[in-house]
């Protein structure tokens, strides 16, 4: 045990100091090499398993990573059994991927993150990819940080609850070029988060989110077919794929 003698206290120096604001820590959480180093930061499938709700079925044979950048292909299949979401029945058509952080978001009072990627991202009628995240227990929340439903725009999101839902959709231009996606959250009062999208680092819209803070969340990107982005859906290959993907905490 160290002697009080070797901890000066110095009151007088102490009460010199300025008052200092408690200062916002910028942490990396994940870094923009990720990728390369897959199990570190990532886990396959949805969290929940390998259905959701379109067309496709998860398999971690359709992700790979090559010069650090994520690819996942979606396949056309047959013969394999429908997927179950909600009480809805959707017809397996294809074999595609989907990958999760191995760790979990809350926006903390007073705190933040941003979410940012690259992405070639397919906007081909029936293609669903998302860079999403959702809540761990529950729903809502959930923020569709960026996903394309196969009509030619990218679309934002965030769900107060099924029917209270903020949405803006924008012209996706150039889908067989490389756009970056950037998310910021932000504590706004202490109960709702404050969300920011930027597209190729353009501000987009801005939304909240009620009672968010302290909601822990899933970051999930996957290529999801069909469903929301209509049926039937290509009847070869495509691809998805993400780079340089960082996530930065403020808390
Ligand atoms: C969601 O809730 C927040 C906080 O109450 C509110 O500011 C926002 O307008 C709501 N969004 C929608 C789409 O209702
Ligand atoms: C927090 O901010 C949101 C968005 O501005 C607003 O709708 C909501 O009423 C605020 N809540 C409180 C408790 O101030």
């Amino acid at each position: 045990m160290r002697s009080n003698a070797l901890l000066p206290l110095w009151p007088l120096a102490v009460a010199a100091v300025p008052n200092i604001k408690r200062q916002t820590v910028t942490e990396t959480l994940i870094p923009t090499t990720s990728f390369t180093d897959f199990d570190t930061y990532w886990t396959q499938l949805y969290p929940w398993g390998t259905d959701h709700n379109g067309g496709a079925r998860m398999s971690e044979s359709q992700v790979a990573v090559a010069d650090g950048i994520l690819t996942i292909t979606a396949t056309p299949v047959e013969g394999e059994p429908p997927a179950t979401n909600g009480g809805v029945e959707y017809p397996v058509n294809y074999l595609s991927g989907a990958i999760h952080a191995s760790q979990t978001f809350a926006v903390a009072a007073g705190g933040g993150y941003d979410f940012s990627a690259e992405f070639l991202a397919t906007t081909t009628y029936g293609t669903w990819p998302a860079f999403w995240l959702t809540a761990v227990s529950g729903w809502p929340p959930e923020i569709d940080m960026a996903e394309w439903k196969g009509s030619g725009d990218v679309s934002f999101n965030t769900f107060n609850t099924s029917s209270s839902v903020a949405t803006h959709d924008v012209p996706y231009p150039d889908a067989d070029e490389w756009h970056s996606i950037k998310v910021q959250l932000r504590d706004e009062n202490g109960s709702s988060v404050r969300v920011k999208y930027f597209l190729d680092d353009v501000e987009q819209t801005t939304h909240y989110g009620n009672n968010y803070i302290g909601t822990a969340l899933y970051l999930i990107i996957n290529l999801q077919m069909e469903g929301s982005s209509g049926s039937p859906g290509p009847d070869y290959d495509v691809t998805y794929s993400v780079r340089n993907l960082e996530v930065l905490s403020y808390q």
